[in-house]
């Protein structure tokens, strides 16, 4: 079998890629060892797909080469793939400034990919497994559980490490370190924090209360990166939106520092509230501004439950820590089980930005997560992989 172009992956940035060199002439095979196409897709967005973030920039992603993702994310905006979404009818709702999701299902955007394959006459093969992928003069030999396959270009579109039960695998890097590739070190991210026993104890009975938080990674005493999202206690620590974001920045052995109550400065709103109304409960004033459970539960962790009028100026100011820079460290991630995304991955230094073809050997390529550019939480990873399929598609 002879083909154009051979797409290892069938997922958002391979299939992006497949029906835009079919479009543009080229015979494309798509080859997955799933047993559906873009499994991640239809699990994205709690199935629903944050399919893209309209306020998309390149400082919206971390990679060893910030500069890499610009090209790609320039020519192919977030408005080009909502345009594709309404030609296709899909509904979709703003959940949070800028992220998009479809209204009905992620289902939808499966479906719209696989039928712009088709329109471009591209080919799908699931279920089918890749041994080797070499070099044959000026072109590429894949040895396959479907024979061998011939091909003027593949591209590599494997995705990372997340979720290995949905089908990833570290082909795409073994591909990569074959070809001479440098591949930086990979971590889970957009991914909830576990706790050590104390602690888990104490998420694991708040499970379910969310607050909007601030929070912070601090390393060697200087803080890194910065979020304000909703937190979630979970039976094995803490998830949700500001946590995943955080977790791109955690190293084992690093502190969160969390604001409980951003909109709120402590000293001075807790220094009022002990003047005006001196009888209240501490507690009663903690559940004005934090759900009622964690307030609660704040005021056990601290053993105490005095009246305003009985904390000292040095005890507001032991408040003041407690509630607007709470330190926590955790134990570590729920790692690949559940992480959104790869950090690191194949490293760009020798990858063209606007073709995203290995230098001096232009018939291998490299898009979406595979590479090391990875997405903030909010529709920013798809909109990666729309862009850096369609460059590459456009190039082949
Ligand atoms: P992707 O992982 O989509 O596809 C890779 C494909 O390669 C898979 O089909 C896999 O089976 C195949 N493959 C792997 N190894 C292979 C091999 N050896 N042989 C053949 N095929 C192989 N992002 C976002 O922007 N908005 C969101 O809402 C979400 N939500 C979300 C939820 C969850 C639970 C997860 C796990 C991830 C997200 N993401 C997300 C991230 C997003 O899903 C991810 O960044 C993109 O799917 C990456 O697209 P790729 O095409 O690069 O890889």
């Amino acid at each position: 079998m002879t083909y154009d172009v051979v797409v290892i992956g069938a997922g958002a940035a391979g299939l992006m890629c497949a029906l835009t060199a079919g479009y543009a002439g080229r015979r494309v095979l798509v080859i997955d060892h799933a047993n559906k196409a873009g499994k991640k897709i239809l699990m994205s967005g709690g199935g629903r797909c944050n399919f893209t973030n309209m306020a998309t920039t390149p400082a919206n992603f971390f990679s060893g080469n910030p500069h890499f993702c610009i090209s790609a994310l320039k020519r192919y905006r977030p408005e080009h793939f909502v345009e594709l979404v309404e030609r296709h009818a899909i509904d979709y709702v703003e959940k949070a400034p800028g992220q998009l999701f479809c209204a009905d299902s992620a289902k939808q955007i499966v479906a719209m990919l696989l039928t712009e394959c088709d329109w471009a006459g591209v080919e799908v093969a699931l279920k089918t497994s890749v041994t080797r992928v070499e070099r044959c003069g000026e072109g590429m030999r894949l040895l396959t559980s479907q024979g061998v396959i011939e091909a003027g270009a593949v591209v590599v579109a494997c995705g990372g490490l997340s979720i290995p039960t949905m089908g990833a695998s570290g082909f795409g890097y073994d591909i990569a370190r074959q070809f001479g590739l440098a591949v930086t070190e990979t971590r889970p991210a957009l991914v909830p924090f576990t706790l050590t026993s104390q602690w888990k104890a104490r998420a694991n009975d708040l499970a379910g209360v969310a607050c909007e938080v601030s929070v912070h990674c601090r390393r060697d005493g200087r803080r890194h990166g910065n979020y304000r999202e909703p937190l979630l206690f979970t039976h094995r620590g803490l998830s949700g939106p500001a946590m995943l974001q955080i977790s791109s920045y955690w190293q084992p052995g690093d502190e969160l520092e969390i604001d409980l109550m951003p909109e709120v400065d402590v000293p001075s709103a807790l220094a009022a509230a002990r003047r005006d109304t001196p009888r209240r409960q501490l507690v009663t004033w903690l559940s004005e501004h934090l759900p009622r459970r964690l307030a609660t539960a704040i005021g056990e962790w601290y053993g105490e439950s005095p009246t305003l009028a009985q904390l000292s100026n040095a005890e507001l100011e032991a408040w003041q820590q407690r509630l607007s820079a709470w330190r926590i460290k955790p134990a570590g991630t729920e790692g690949w089980r559940t992480a959104e995304v790869t950090l690191g991955g194949v490293d760009t230094q020798a990858i063209s930005s606007k073709t995203f073809a290995v230098d001096d050997l232009p018939q291998l390529r490299f898009i979406g997560e595979v590479l090391d550019v990875t997405g903030e939480l909010g529709g920013y990873n798809f909109q990666w992989a729309w862009a850096s399929g369609v460059a590459c598609g456009q190039s082949l």
